[in-house]
Protein backbone atom coordinates (compact mmCIF):
# COMPACT_ATOMS: atom_id res chain seq x y z
CA UNK A 1 0.00 0.00 0.00
CA UNK A 2 1.44 3.58 -0.39
CA UNK A 3 2.42 5.37 2.30
CA UNK A 4 1.25 8.54 3.06
CA UNK A 5 3.27 11.90 3.93
CA UNK A 6 2.72 15.09 5.29
CA UNK A 7 1.63 18.32 3.57
CA UNK A 8 4.76 20.02 2.39
CA UNK A 9 5.96 23.01 4.40
CA UNK A 10 4.04 21.33 7.70
CA UNK A 11 6.90 19.32 8.90
CA UNK A 12 6.15 16.78 11.94
CA UNK A 13 8.28 18.20 15.04
CA UNK A 14 10.37 15.79 16.93
CA UNK A 15 12.34 14.93 20.19
CA UNK A 16 14.98 17.93 20.31
CA UNK A 17 12.99 20.40 18.78
CA UNK A 18 9.88 19.70 20.66
CA UNK A 19 11.82 19.95 23.81
CA UNK A 20 13.52 23.29 22.20
CA UNK A 21 9.84 24.63 21.23
CA UNK A 22 8.75 23.94 24.80
CA UNK A 23 11.17 25.51 26.59
CA UNK A 24 11.04 28.87 24.38
CA UNK A 25 7.31 28.83 25.48
CA UNK A 26 8.03 28.11 29.21
CA UNK A 27 10.62 31.63 29.22
CA UNK A 28 8.41 33.56 26.62
CA UNK A 29 5.23 33.02 29.03
CA UNK A 30 7.21 33.89 32.10
CA UNK A 31 8.18 37.57 30.39
CA UNK A 32 4.74 37.92 29.85
CA UNK A 33 3.39 37.05 32.63
CA UNK A 34 6.16 39.63 35.11
CA UNK A 35 4.40 42.00 32.63
CA UNK A 36 1.18 40.83 33.95
CA UNK A 37 -0.01 39.96 30.16
CA UNK A 38 -3.00 37.86 30.50
CA UNK A 39 -3.32 34.62 28.10
CA UNK A 40 -5.66 34.39 25.84
CA UNK A 41 -7.08 31.79 23.27
CA UNK A 42 -8.71 31.99 19.93
CA UNK A 43 -9.86 29.68 17.26
CA UNK A 44 -7.69 28.42 14.84
CA UNK A 45 -10.25 28.81 12.08
CA UNK A 46 -12.01 31.99 11.13
CA UNK A 47 -14.27 33.34 8.83
CA UNK A 48 -12.00 34.24 5.50
CA UNK A 49 -14.03 38.16 5.57
CA UNK A 50 -12.08 38.37 9.00
CA UNK A 51 -8.62 38.46 7.32
CA UNK A 52 -9.73 40.22 4.29
CA UNK A 53 -10.69 42.88 6.35
CA UNK A 54 -7.77 42.55 9.03
CA UNK A 55 -4.92 41.99 7.32
CA UNK A 56 -5.84 43.28 4.05
CA UNK A 57 -6.45 43.12 0.64
CA UNK A 58 -2.92 44.46 -0.95
CA UNK A 59 -1.27 41.79 1.36
CA UNK A 60 0.49 38.77 0.53
CA UNK A 61 -1.39 36.94 3.30
CA UNK A 62 -4.98 37.38 1.61
CA UNK A 63 -3.82 37.22 -2.23
CA UNK A 64 -1.37 34.41 -2.07
CA UNK A 65 -1.29 32.44 0.92
CA UNK A 66 -4.48 32.11 2.95
CA UNK A 67 -5.82 28.27 3.19
CA UNK A 68 -9.58 28.58 2.31
CA UNK A 69 -11.91 26.45 2.39
CA UNK A 70 -16.13 26.19 1.72
CA UNK A 71 -17.78 24.57 4.79
CA UNK A 72 -20.66 22.30 4.50
CA UNK A 73 -22.76 25.42 4.59
CA UNK A 74 -21.30 27.17 2.33
CA UNK A 75 -19.44 29.34 4.18
CA UNK A 76 -15.95 30.47 3.76
CA UNK A 77 -13.40 29.84 6.27
CA UNK A 78 -9.55 30.30 6.58
CA UNK A 79 -7.14 28.97 8.72
CA UNK A 80 -5.56 32.01 10.81
CA UNK A 81 -2.18 33.00 9.16
CA UNK A 82 -1.69 35.37 12.51
CA UNK A 83 -3.26 36.10 15.65
CA UNK A 84 -3.83 39.56 15.89
CA UNK A 85 -6.89 39.78 14.09
CA UNK A 86 -8.56 37.14 15.96
CA UNK A 87 -7.86 38.89 19.23
CA UNK A 88 -9.52 41.93 18.57
CA UNK A 89 -12.58 40.14 16.42
CA UNK A 90 -13.17 38.25 20.31
CA UNK A 91 -12.73 41.94 22.43
CA UNK A 92 -15.64 43.01 19.74
CA UNK A 93 -17.34 40.46 19.94
CA UNK A 94 -17.26 40.28 23.44
CA UNK A 95 -18.35 44.24 23.83
CA UNK A 96 -14.89 44.66 25.91
CA UNK A 97 -14.01 47.02 23.45
CA UNK A 98 -14.26 50.16 25.53
CA UNK A 99 -11.73 49.00 28.16
CA UNK A 100 -8.13 47.85 28.64
CA UNK A 101 -6.17 44.88 27.70
CA UNK A 102 -2.92 43.51 27.97
CA UNK A 103 -2.91 39.95 26.45
CA UNK A 104 -0.73 36.80 25.23
CA UNK A 105 -1.30 34.13 23.09
CA UNK A 106 0.62 30.95 21.42
CA UNK A 107 -0.45 28.64 18.77
CA UNK A 108 0.06 27.35 15.33
CA UNK A 109 0.02 29.70 12.19
CA UNK A 110 -0.83 29.20 8.63
CA UNK A 111 0.18 30.73 5.57
CA UNK A 112 0.74 28.81 2.00
CA UNK A 113 4.53 29.97 1.32
CA UNK A 114 7.26 28.59 -0.52
CA UNK A 115 9.18 26.66 1.93
CA UNK A 116 12.52 26.85 2.77
CA UNK A 117 14.72 27.58 6.33
CA UNK A 118 12.71 29.03 8.71
CA UNK A 119 10.00 29.30 6.47
CA UNK A 120 7.25 26.72 7.03
CA UNK A 121 2.99 26.71 6.09
CA UNK A 122 2.16 25.74 9.59
CA UNK A 123 4.06 27.38 12.37
CA UNK A 124 3.97 28.80 16.25
CA UNK A 125 3.33 32.33 17.13
CA UNK A 126 3.78 33.76 20.26
CA UNK A 127 2.45 37.28 20.26
CA UNK A 128 0.98 40.13 22.60
CA UNK A 129 -1.64 42.25 22.06
CA UNK A 130 -1.82 45.80 24.02
CA UNK A 131 -5.49 46.49 23.45
CA UNK A 132 -7.03 49.96 24.13
CA UNK A 133 -3.92 51.91 24.92
CA UNK A 134 -3.08 55.20 22.60
CA UNK A 135 0.14 56.07 20.99
CA UNK A 136 3.09 57.12 24.33
CA UNK A 137 4.07 54.57 27.28
CA UNK A 138 2.02 51.68 25.49
CA UNK A 139 4.83 52.16 22.62
CA UNK A 140 7.18 51.87 25.18
CA UNK A 141 6.36 49.06 27.28
CA UNK A 142 5.84 46.81 24.14
CA UNK A 143 9.39 47.99 23.49
CA UNK A 144 10.14 46.67 26.84
CA UNK A 145 8.79 43.43 26.59
CA UNK A 146 11.02 43.00 23.10
CA UNK A 147 13.97 44.07 25.10
CA UNK A 148 13.28 41.42 27.78
CA UNK A 149 13.26 38.64 24.86
CA UNK A 150 16.13 39.69 23.69
CA UNK A 151 18.35 40.00 26.68
CA UNK A 152 16.83 36.63 28.66
CA UNK A 153 17.26 34.46 25.48
CA UNK A 154 20.67 36.34 25.10
CA UNK A 155 19.86 37.38 21.46
CA UNK A 156 22.91 40.00 20.92
CA UNK A 157 23.37 39.35 17.55
CA UNK A 158 19.56 40.63 16.69
CA UNK A 159 18.48 44.03 15.58
CA UNK A 160 15.44 45.85 15.90
CA UNK A 161 14.12 48.02 13.10
CA UNK A 162 11.90 50.74 13.74
CA UNK A 163 9.85 53.12 11.84
CA UNK A 164 6.60 55.31 11.76
CA UNK A 165 4.26 55.38 9.29
CA UNK A 166 2.80 58.70 10.63
CA UNK A 167 -1.27 58.91 11.58
CA UNK A 168 -3.82 59.84 8.51
CA UNK A 169 -2.27 63.90 8.12
CA UNK A 170 1.34 62.72 7.66
CA UNK A 171 0.49 59.50 5.57
CA UNK A 172 -1.72 62.08 3.20
CA UNK A 173 1.49 64.41 2.56
CA UNK A 174 4.13 61.40 2.28
CA UNK A 175 2.24 59.36 -0.02
CA UNK A 176 1.46 62.12 -2.32
CA UNK A 177 5.29 63.06 -2.34
CA UNK A 178 5.52 59.81 -3.08
CA UNK A 179 3.25 59.48 -6.45
CA UNK A 180 4.73 62.48 -7.78
CA UNK A 181 8.33 61.26 -7.13
CA UNK A 182 7.00 57.61 -8.85
CA UNK A 183 5.68 59.36 -12.10
CA UNK A 184 9.35 59.84 -13.01
CA UNK A 185 9.89 56.21 -12.97
CA UNK A 186 11.36 54.57 -16.32
CA UNK A 187 11.21 50.91 -15.22
CA UNK A 188 7.94 49.03 -15.66
CA UNK A 189 6.18 48.31 -11.95
CA UNK A 190 5.29 44.08 -12.02
CA UNK A 191 2.01 42.92 -11.24
CA UNK A 192 2.28 42.48 -7.36
CA UNK A 193 3.94 46.09 -7.41
CA UNK A 194 0.97 47.69 -9.90
CA UNK A 195 -1.50 46.00 -7.72
CA UNK A 196 0.18 48.24 -4.50
CA UNK A 197 0.28 51.15 -6.35
CA UNK A 198 -3.56 51.04 -6.70
CA UNK A 199 -4.71 49.91 -3.08
CA UNK A 200 -2.22 50.88 -0.89
CA UNK A 201 0.82 52.43 -2.12
CA UNK A 202 2.73 52.90 1.15
CA UNK A 203 3.34 49.06 0.44
CA UNK A 204 5.06 49.73 -2.40
CA UNK A 205 8.54 50.70 -0.34
CA UNK A 206 8.34 46.97 0.84
CA UNK A 207 8.91 45.90 -2.72
CA UNK A 208 11.32 43.08 -4.01
CA UNK A 209 11.76 44.50 -7.05
CA UNK A 210 15.84 45.76 -6.82
CA UNK A 211 15.31 48.43 -9.76
CA UNK A 212 12.24 49.78 -7.88
CA UNK A 213 13.82 49.43 -4.56
CA UNK A 214 17.05 51.45 -5.16
CA UNK A 215 14.90 54.31 -6.97
CA UNK A 216 12.51 54.43 -3.88
CA UNK A 217 15.68 54.54 -1.55
CA UNK A 218 16.70 58.18 -3.22
CA UNK A 219 12.79 59.17 -2.89
CA UNK A 220 10.93 60.91 -0.38
CA UNK A 221 11.35 59.47 3.35
CA UNK A 222 8.20 59.09 5.52
CA UNK A 223 10.50 60.14 8.60
CA UNK A 224 10.56 63.92 7.10
CA UNK A 225 6.99 64.03 7.10
CA UNK A 226 6.59 63.17 11.07
CA UNK A 227 5.30 65.31 13.15
CA UNK A 228 7.57 66.98 16.26
CA UNK A 229 5.49 63.89 18.95
CA UNK A 230 6.22 60.75 16.53
CA UNK A 231 10.13 61.46 15.97
CA UNK A 232 10.03 62.27 19.81
CA UNK A 233 8.65 58.27 20.18
CA UNK A 234 11.32 57.22 18.14
CA UNK A 235 13.72 59.08 19.77
CA UNK A 236 12.76 57.88 22.77
CA UNK A 237 13.01 54.42 22.04
CA UNK A 238 16.21 54.62 20.85
CA UNK A 239 17.39 56.42 23.79
CA UNK A 240 15.59 54.28 26.42
CA UNK A 241 16.32 51.23 25.11
CA UNK A 242 19.71 51.46 22.82
CA UNK A 243 21.38 50.25 25.70
CA UNK A 244 19.86 46.96 25.98
CA UNK A 245 19.45 46.04 22.09
CA UNK A 246 20.43 46.96 18.57
CA UNK A 247 18.25 49.17 17.28
CA UNK A 248 18.13 51.18 13.63
CA UNK A 249 15.96 53.30 11.93
CA UNK A 250 14.90 51.89 9.04
CA UNK A 251 12.19 54.61 7.10
CA UNK A 252 11.45 51.65 4.66
CA UNK A 253 9.93 49.57 6.96
CA UNK A 254 6.19 49.32 5.91
CA UNK A 255 5.32 45.62 7.18
CA UNK A 256 3.24 43.21 5.18
CA UNK A 257 0.15 43.69 6.60
CA UNK A 258 -2.24 46.51 5.87
CA UNK A 259 -3.64 46.91 9.72
CA UNK A 260 -0.17 49.16 11.00
CA UNK A 261 -0.92 52.74 11.96
CA UNK A 262 2.17 54.27 13.84
CA UNK A 263 4.70 52.78 14.89
CA UNK A 264 6.48 49.28 13.20
CA UNK A 265 8.96 47.26 14.58
CA UNK A 266 10.81 43.77 13.12
CA UNK A 267 14.05 42.19 14.80
CA UNK A 268 16.20 40.50 12.44
CA UNK A 269 18.98 37.75 13.14
CA UNK A 270 22.09 37.43 10.84
CA UNK A 271 21.71 33.46 12.20
CA UNK A 272 19.04 32.85 10.17
CA UNK A 273 19.89 33.30 6.25
CA UNK A 274 17.39 34.68 3.81
CA UNK A 275 13.92 34.57 6.02
CA UNK A 276 16.16 36.95 9.14
CA UNK A 277 12.81 38.43 10.29
CA UNK A 278 11.49 36.50 13.44
CA UNK A 279 9.83 39.26 15.09
CA UNK A 280 7.31 42.01 13.92
CA UNK A 281 5.08 44.33 15.53
CA UNK A 282 3.20 47.89 15.35
CA UNK A 283 0.41 49.78 15.86
CA UNK A 284 -2.69 48.94 14.51
CA UNK A 285 -5.66 52.01 15.61
CA UNK A 286 -8.37 51.38 13.54
CA UNK A 287 -8.21 47.60 13.24
CA UNK A 288 -11.36 47.62 16.03
CA UNK A 289 -12.93 50.15 13.83
CA UNK A 290 -13.03 48.15 10.57
CA UNK A 291 -14.01 45.06 12.83
CA UNK A 292 -16.92 46.78 13.32
CA UNK A 293 -16.35 48.03 17.19
CA UNK A 294 -15.59 50.84 18.96
CA UNK A 295 -12.00 53.30 18.83
CA UNK A 296 -9.44 51.08 19.90
CA UNK A 297 -5.85 52.11 19.72
CA UNK A 298 -3.40 49.36 19.55
CA UNK A 299 -0.12 47.89 19.81
CA UNK A 300 1.58 45.00 19.64
CA UNK A 301 4.25 42.32 18.51
CA UNK A 302 4.28 38.29 17.33
CA UNK A 303 7.83 36.60 17.44
CA UNK A 304 7.85 33.34 15.17
CA UNK A 305 8.78 30.76 17.27
CA UNK A 306 10.56 28.12 14.61
CA UNK A 307 13.36 30.94 13.70
CA UNK A 308 13.53 31.70 17.46
CA UNK A 309 14.61 28.19 18.12
CA UNK A 310 16.91 28.69 14.83
CA UNK A 311 18.75 31.08 16.67
CA UNK A 312 19.06 29.07 19.87
CA UNK A 313 19.89 25.98 18.71
CA UNK A 314 22.55 28.06 17.25
CA UNK A 315 23.67 29.11 20.46
CA UNK A 316 23.19 25.27 21.55
CA UNK A 317 21.40 25.91 24.46
CA UNK A 318 21.55 22.98 26.79
CA UNK A 319 18.00 21.32 27.47
CA UNK A 320 17.32 19.71 31.37
CA UNK A 321 19.66 17.04 32.36
CA UNK A 322 18.94 13.17 31.64
CA UNK A 323 19.14 10.23 33.99
CA UNK A 324 18.87 6.52 33.84
CA UNK A 325 17.21 4.75 36.64
CA UNK A 326 17.91 0.80 35.76
CA UNK A 327 17.47 -1.99 37.98
CA UNK A 328 19.40 -5.93 37.77
CA UNK A 329 15.70 -7.78 37.89
CA UNK A 330 12.36 -7.57 37.54
CA UNK A 331 11.36 -8.47 41.54
CA UNK A 332 13.03 -4.87 42.16
CA UNK A 333 10.52 -3.39 39.75
CA UNK A 334 7.43 -2.40 42.08
CA UNK A 335 9.64 -0.94 44.76
CA UNK A 336 11.64 0.99 41.88
CA UNK A 337 8.76 2.57 40.57
CA UNK A 338 7.91 3.91 43.27
CA UNK A 339 11.11 5.23 44.14
CA UNK A 340 10.90 6.58 40.45
CA UNK A 341 7.77 8.55 41.33
CA UNK A 342 9.15 9.82 44.59
CA UNK A 343 12.37 11.40 42.76
CA UNK A 344 10.41 12.99 40.12
CA UNK A 345 8.34 14.73 42.76
CA UNK A 346 11.17 15.98 43.60
CA UNK A 347 12.77 18.23 40.59
CA UNK A 348 10.41 18.11 37.37
CA UNK A 349 13.29 19.51 35.59
CA UNK A 350 15.18 15.87 35.32
CA UNK A 351 13.80 14.02 32.90
CA UNK A 352 13.78 10.72 34.38
CA UNK A 353 14.15 7.24 32.27
CA UNK A 354 13.61 4.61 34.07
CA UNK A 355 15.00 1.08 31.96
CA UNK A 356 13.23 -1.78 33.97
CA UNK A 357 13.19 -4.43 31.17
CA UNK A 358 15.10 -8.26 31.31
CA UNK A 359 18.19 -6.48 29.23
CA UNK A 360 21.52 -6.82 30.95
CA UNK A 361 23.13 -4.18 33.04
CA UNK A 362 25.88 -3.40 30.12
CA UNK A 363 22.95 -3.20 27.93
CA UNK A 364 20.98 -0.94 29.85
CA UNK A 365 24.42 1.36 30.44
CA UNK A 366 25.20 1.33 26.40
CA UNK A 367 21.42 3.13 26.01
CA UNK A 368 22.06 5.16 29.00
CA UNK A 369 25.03 6.77 28.01
CA UNK A 370 23.23 7.00 24.53
CA UNK A 371 20.64 8.94 25.68
CA UNK A 372 22.82 11.54 27.42
CA UNK A 373 22.19 10.50 30.67
CA UNK A 374 24.66 12.76 32.73
CA UNK A 375 23.95 9.64 35.85
CA UNK A 376 22.74 6.67 35.80
CA UNK A 377 20.42 4.88 39.19
CA UNK A 378 21.49 1.46 39.87
CA UNK A 379 19.34 -0.90 41.93
CA UNK A 380 20.69 -4.79 42.16
CA UNK A 381 20.58 -7.50 44.43
CA UNK A 382 22.93 -5.44 47.27
CA UNK A 383 20.63 -2.36 46.63
CA UNK A 384 17.38 -4.03 46.94
CA UNK A 385 18.92 -5.76 49.76
CA UNK A 386 19.83 -3.32 51.85
CA UNK A 387 17.72 0.00 50.60
CA UNK A 388 19.81 1.69 48.37
CA UNK A 389 20.71 2.78 45.33
CA UNK A 390 24.39 3.15 43.34
CA UNK A 391 24.76 6.31 41.46
CA UNK A 392 27.34 5.99 38.50
CA UNK A 393 28.51 9.73 36.81
CA UNK A 394 28.84 9.38 33.29
CA UNK A 395 31.10 12.54 33.88
CA UNK A 396 34.56 12.28 33.07
CA UNK A 397 35.17 11.66 36.64
CA UNK A 398 32.90 8.65 36.38
CA UNK A 399 32.99 8.69 40.11
CA UNK A 400 29.97 5.60 41.62
CA UNK A 401 28.78 5.85 45.52
CA UNK A 402 26.08 3.98 47.15
CA UNK A 403 23.43 6.15 48.87
CA UNK A 404 20.51 5.54 51.31
CA UNK A 405 16.82 6.73 49.47
CA UNK A 406 16.74 9.39 51.84
CA UNK A 407 20.35 10.58 50.05
CA UNK A 408 18.83 10.25 46.72
CA UNK A 409 16.13 12.34 47.10
CA UNK A 410 18.43 14.81 48.78
CA UNK A 411 20.85 14.56 45.60
CA UNK A 412 18.21 14.70 43.03
CA UNK A 413 16.57 17.51 44.63
CA UNK A 414 19.63 19.74 43.39
CA UNK A 415 20.77 18.26 40.68
P1 LIG B 1 4.37 38.83 10.91
O1 LIG B 1 5.57 39.68 10.73
O2 LIG B 1 3.59 38.47 9.70
O3 LIG B 1 3.45 39.59 11.95
O4 LIG B 1 4.79 37.50 11.63
C1 LIG B 1 5.50 37.53 12.85
C2 LIG B 1 6.57 36.47 12.86
O5 LIG B 1 6.02 35.19 12.54
C3 LIG B 1 7.67 36.66 11.83
O6 LIG B 1 8.63 37.58 12.28
C4 LIG B 1 8.24 35.26 11.72
O7 LIG B 1 9.14 34.99 12.79
C5 LIG B 1 7.01 34.39 11.92
N1 LIG B 1 6.54 33.89 10.62
C6 LIG B 1 5.77 34.51 9.72
N2 LIG B 1 5.56 33.73 8.64
C7 LIG B 1 6.23 32.58 8.86
C8 LIG B 1 6.42 31.36 8.13
N3 LIG B 1 5.83 31.15 6.96
N4 LIG B 1 7.20 30.38 8.68
C9 LIG B 1 7.79 30.56 9.87
N5 LIG B 1 7.65 31.68 10.62
C10 LIG B 1 6.87 32.67 10.14
C11 LIG B 1 2.25 39.14 12.39
O8 LIG B 1 1.85 38.01 12.24
C12 LIG B 1 1.47 40.14 13.21
N6 LIG B 1 0.21 39.51 13.65
C13 LIG B 1 2.29 40.62 14.38
C14 LIG B 1 1.55 41.62 15.23
C15 LIG B 1 0.94 41.40 16.39
N7 LIG B 1 1.39 42.89 14.92
C16 LIG B 1 0.67 43.47 15.87
N8 LIG B 1 0.37 42.56 16.78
Amino acid sequence: MDKISSIRGMPDVFESDTNYLAELNEVLSKIFLSHNLNEVNTPILEQTELFVRSTGVTSDIVNKEIYSFNDRNEQSLSLRPEGTAGVVRSIVQKKLDNAEHKLWYQGPMFRYERPQKGRFRQFNQAGVELLGFEEGSSDLEIISIVCDIFIELELEDAVLRINHLGDKDTKEKFLSELLRYLKSYKGNLNENDKEKLNKNPLRLLDSKDVDLKEFLDKGPKIIDFLSPEQLNLLDKIQSIFGKYVEIELDSSLVRGLDYYTGLVFEAVSSNLGAQDSFLGGGRYDDLSKDLGGKEMPAIGFAIGLERLNLIKKHKNIKSNKVISFVTTSSKMNALAFKIAQLLRSHNYDIRLETNFTDASLKAKLRKASKLGAKFVFIMGEEEFESDTITVKSFDEDGYQVNMSFDEILDFYKDI
